[in-house]
């Protein structure tokens, strides 16, 4: 009998320890989804809309440079902004102030003169406040260009490359459209209040333009004229936005800024920012070939009378670098707070982006390359232990067919062929 009492205590044996573990099994899922039902994970909270999707970017370190320079090297995403550059804050600023002073409605347009990154932030976002955007640009600029504005749904006008002081330059042509919308929104206002007045002949008296094109007719409420050199919405942007990112995101803990200039707003409002914040922060320019930027900045003149904008008919070849460097002195540049310049080569932007694209998976336009010059300079000049913040602008992607196109740089002299950053003296 003996053996049967053992066999059937350890059937029981068997059975309770299979029931426990299907207990056990039973009471942990019920207990893990009671539990997600209690405390579901917390939902960040949605940002609202397009806008709310502009600025707020990463500030990643740079691995490869922070190690080869002994600084923290740190860039500030810009690259992943909805419109794909940093100008998406400046388009989101200029196009609020405006509306918030009167001086653009919904069913407005906004005007620029500009083939760059600007423009596309100011397409990509003028529609989320019910507004059209009209760009003019030289006939000479890449035909993509027009293309990706036109996708984006904004009016493109192409005109003649003439000299700025020219009426026709396509700054002062841009200019005047926004007028001819002012004009237009105002007859057709009257003509809704005149009983029988005939829309189409109020449109034809509007502009030239719009003889050819009705880009303003059927919608205008008026236009405004962004102006992103002179229009201080530009600085505000960066003053109010990326500065105190930066501030918060380095948790106040940087020793340097550093920056290209285009029209000078981010360079500017970022380095005011920083500096009232602490005057220890020490804020640099670097600055493209062509450019008299860092003329003024070290010596305080802007450029030999040959140089001075307007007295070029058409841009030589100065850089293969696009936005940054100009030879006047802009609203928005007055405001940058600088303790120095650097000059960058266009050998330098083109190898520091083949360098980070290789060592870091960076892929980046040739501003940002520059910038990236610009913070290996500063760590030279401070010295290990530092750390240096810099702006990362836009992607490659915008980049393709000059910065990234073999066959372009054969022809300028700028293959890049360095293993290392030898071109910036390390080895
Ligand atoms: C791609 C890119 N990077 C940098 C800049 C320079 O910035 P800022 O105009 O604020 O000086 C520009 C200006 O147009 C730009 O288009």
């Amino acid at each position: 009998m003996a053996p049967v009492a053992v066999r059937t205590t350890g059937a029981v044996v068997a059975a309770i320890s299979v029931s426990l573990t299907t207990l056990s099994f039973f009471l942990y899922n019920y207990k893990s989804k009671r539990k997600s039902l209690v405390s579901p994970p917390k939902r960040k909270k949605a940002r609202n809309g397009l806008i709310d999707a502009v600025g707020n970017t990463p500030l990643i370190r740079i691995n490869s440079l922070s190690e080869a320079t002994g600084c923290e090297i740190l860039g500030k995403c810009e690259f992943l902004n909805p419109g794909g550059s940093v100008k998406d804050r400046v388009a989101v600023k200029i196009i609020e102030e405006a509306m918030e002073s009167g001086q653009l409605f919904k069913g407005g347009v906004v005007t620029e003169g500009s083939a760059g990154s600007t423009a596309i932030s100011l397409a990509t976002v003028a529609p989320a406040y019910g507004c059209k955007c009209h760009v003019v640009i030289p006939d000479d600029v890449a035909i993509e260009k027009s293309q990706i504005l036109e996708a984006l749904g904004a009016t493109v006008e192409r005109v003649r490359p003439v000299s700025i002081t020219h009426r026709d330059h396509y700054v002062n042509v841009a200019r005047r459209r926004a007028l001819e919308a002012n004009k237009l929104a105002t007859k057709l206002q009257k003509a809704e209040q005149t009983d029988g007045k005939d829309t189409l002949q109020v449109n034809g008296d509007c502009s030239d333009y719009e003889k050819q094109d009705s880009a303003f007719s059927s919608y205008c409420s008026g236009g405004f004229f962004a102006d992103q050199f002179e229009n201080m919405a530009n600085f505000r942007a960066h003053y109010e936005g990326t500065g105190p990112e930066i501030w918060e995101q380095s948790g106040g803990r940087l020793d340097a800024f550093v920056a290209a200039a285009g029209t000078g707003g981010t360079v500017a409002g970022v380095s005011r920012f920083l500096q009232e914040q602490n005057p220890n922060i020490k804020c640099f320019l670097i600055d493209p070939p062509g450019s008299g930027l860092f003329n003024k900045v070290t010596r305080g003149v802007m450029y030999t009378r040959e140089e001075a904008e307007g007295k070029r008919l058409k841009n030589p070849f100065d850089t293969i670098t696009e936005g940054i460097g100009i030879n006047r002195l802009t609203e928005n540049f007055k405001m940058a707070k600088l303790d120095g310049a650097f000059r960058g080569t266009d050998t330098e932007a083109v190898e520091m982006s083949r360098y980070l694209l290789k060592n870091d998976g960076l892929f980046l336009g040739s501003s940002s390359a520059m910038n990236c010059v610009g913070a290996v300079k500063v760590a030279q000049l401070v010295g290990p232990g530092h750390t240096i913040v810099t702006i990362l602008c836009d992607s490659g992607m915008r980049h393709l067919s000059k910065f990234y196109d073999p066959q372009y740089l054969v022809q300028h002299g700028l293959t890049p062929k360095a293993t290392g950053l030898e071109f910036l003296g390390i080895s």
